[in-house]
């Protein structure tokens, strides 16, 4: 395709939701079809790149020529990231990782009490996984591109990039999910790219299309901050 060429780089891309055990029948989660996460999968194999994919339960078909390593838990999610990160030029954050998990797994079913109206559960936070990536510091840690996603209902912008510098990332992908038909479960997506590389912060506002097409335009958008230029 046309475009940056890819090859010889190693992009990794987290994605899905994360699954986090209650008990042995039950799990908090977050919607995430994972539809996003693989497009930009298959976009980046399509450009020539090595791409793995480390994976929530979803169902959806391994992209071709994807390397994809299945997790559960964030703690499964992040101890993969960790592994990978080391050998990749960029990393992708486009899971939607439960930001808390029960403080302890129950050995069993967890019962109803009779007269009880309510329950409480004790959840500990979970480690934030790009947050981590990025803050490795070079060359013995070595870093990769980081581009991590925002999906808002209000402020789009504003969330974005305070999430942007908060978790030292260099780029954001920024999804107004309050727009109906658009984002969770569906095949169209809009966003605004944020980014900062050595020329400064930059911004494109990408119309609503298909995951398959945004996702090229993020993965185009990544690889340039990463300065490799389209080669026509
Ligand atoms: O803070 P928030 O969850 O909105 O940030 C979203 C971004 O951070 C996404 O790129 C998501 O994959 C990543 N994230 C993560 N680990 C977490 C929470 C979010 O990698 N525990």
């Amino acid at each position: 395709p046309p475009g940056a060429d890819a090859r010889g780089l190693h992009i990794v891309i987290t994605a899905g939701p994360t699954r986090e055990p209650l008990d042995p029948v039950r799990y908090l989660s977050n919607h995430s079809s994972g539809k996003m996460g693989y497009a930009l999968a298959a976009s980046a194999v399509r450009r020539g790149a090595r791409v793995t994919l480390i994976s929530g339960p979803v169902s959806l078909p391994i992209p071709d020529g994807v390397e994809r390593i299945d997790v559960e838990t964030a703690l499964e999610m992040h101890d993969a990231a960790r592994r990978l990160a080391a050998d990749s030029d960029i990393f992708i954050g486009c899971a939607a990782v439960a930001d808390y998990r029960a403080a302890a797994r129950a050995e069993h079913k967890i019962k109803k009490r009779k007269g009880e109206q309510g329950m409480t559960l004790k959840l500990v936070k979970n480690p934030d996984i790009i947050a981590d990536i990025a803050s490795r510091r070079g060359p013995a840690d070595r870093r990769p591109l980081v581009v991590g996603f925002a999906a808002e209902t209000r402020d789009l912008e504003l969330y974005a990039r305070d999430k942007l510098i908060r978790k030292q990332l260099d780029m954001i992908v920024a999804n107004d999910v309050s727009n109906a038909g658009l984002g969770f479960g569906s095949d169209d997506n809009a966003a605004l790219l944020l980014w900062r590389d050595e020329e400064g912060e930059g911004s494109e506002n990408l119309p609503p299309q298909t995951k398959s097409r945004l996702a090229e335009a993020i993965i185009e958008r990544a690889l340039y901050c990463l300065g490799v230029r389209p080669t026509q």
